[in-house]
């Protein structure tokens, strides 16, 4: 707790290009949840190097991910936006929480199996850690709940054993979080494979709507989904193409599927696939406006990177010192 707010605390990789999967299912109830907690959004960039990155790829896409953070709405002045590699706090919590970390709890990870047989060349250690940084994210800041998606479930079931486990040892150090279950964001499925979850890393540039795709792009994209030969919009599994183009749709006007599937009653595909372009358009472009401001402001940008991360190391070395105390290092003396 922070004052009368309980903490929340969540992170994005910032490899690739964030889609409107991310957006729908992520981000913009992220911007709603503001109000209600103390909210921590990191961009977790030390993450991102557990798989080769460009180094100039990755600065970029950390600064613009940071930024759409700004844009989808979060006042980077209330809530504390910040790259995780400018509080060294993470990296030697983890350190320590590897210690409390039991090898075959790394080794249950399905995220550690499934980017393993994905990058076999490249199976290194911080891959088979990455749960316990993502670990110490959370408990740096005492986190009372932390939204995930439920590929992160696992990990944050780590979280809590490794943070039960410590203070099972030490007294009541860290906060157990709990994941968030709230009004739970729209899962996207790809435009290309309907089966698929709309995915930033997907190789077809098809499949996924980028945040940043100019209108155009943006309709086009939606022209080519692939639907079915049914020839009917219902909402239902059996058509797997149509029942996303549905929740898209939905998730962007607000509006519920039984009114969306009448509203299209009688309608081609080519109707709903142009409403659903229009509908993504009307919700994407003001967020590209705002960035295209942000843009242009690189000294406020700055500033905020700055003090946030200032912020952030306040409340994380509190944690770290009191860690650091348990186990026995040391103390300072000045
Ligand atoms: N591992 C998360 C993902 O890939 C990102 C992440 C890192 C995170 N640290 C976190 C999410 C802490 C929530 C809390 O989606």
């Amino acid at each position: 707790m922070i004052g009368d707010k309980k903490v929340l605390f969540s992170g994005m990789q910032a490899t690739g290009n964030l889609t409107l999967g991310n957006y729908l299912g992520a981000l913009r109830n992220w911007v709603t949840l503001c109000d209600e907690y103390e909210c921590y959004y990191s961009v977790v960039d030390m993450h991102s190097i557990t798989v080769r990155q460009d180094p100039a790829v990755l600065r970029k896409n950390a600064r613009r991910l940071l930024m759409l953070y700004i844009a989808a709405g979060i006042d980077p002045d209330k809530s504390i936006l910040y790259y995780q590699s400018h509080v060294s706090a993470h990296a030697e919590l983890a350190w320590i929480l590897n210690c409390f970390t039991y090898m075959g709890e790394l080794n249950r990870m399905t995220q550690f199996k499934d980017k393993s047989a994905k990058h076999a060349d490249n199976i290194n250690a911080g891959l088979f850690t990455y749960p316990v940084l993502m670990a110490s994210d959370i408990l740096l800041y005492q986190a009372d709940v932390v939204p995930v998606g439920i590929d992160q479930m696992q990990h944050l079931e780590l979280t809590r054993d490794v943070a039960q486990r410590f203070n099972a040892i030490y007294g009541d150090v860290f906060t157990i979080p709990e994941a968030y279950i709230g009004k739970v964001g729209a899962k996207i499925m790809s435009l290309q494979d309907p089966s698929k979850k709309m995915s930033k890393s997907d190789e077809n540039p098809n499949a996924s709507i980028y945040l940043l795709d100019d209108a155009d792009t943006i309709r086009r994209k939606f022209k080519r989904a692939v639907t079915d030969s049914e020839g009917v919009i219902l909402y239902r599994d059996e058509q797997p193409g149509i029942k996303n183009l549905l929740d898209i749709y939905c998730a962007c006007t607000g509006k519920t599927p039984d009114e969306a599937v009448r509203e299209f009653d009688g309608c081609g595909y080519g109707v709903l696939k142009e409403a659903v372009g229009d509908a993504v358009v009307n919700v994407l472009v003001p967020l590209q406006e705002r960035m295209k401001e942000l843009e242009k402001d690189k000294a406020y940008i700055d500033r905020i990177i700055r003090q946030n991360a200032e912020r952030a190391s306040y409340t994380a070395m509190k944690t770290l010192r009191k860690v650091q105390k348990k186990v026995g290092f040391p103390e300072r003396v000045r």
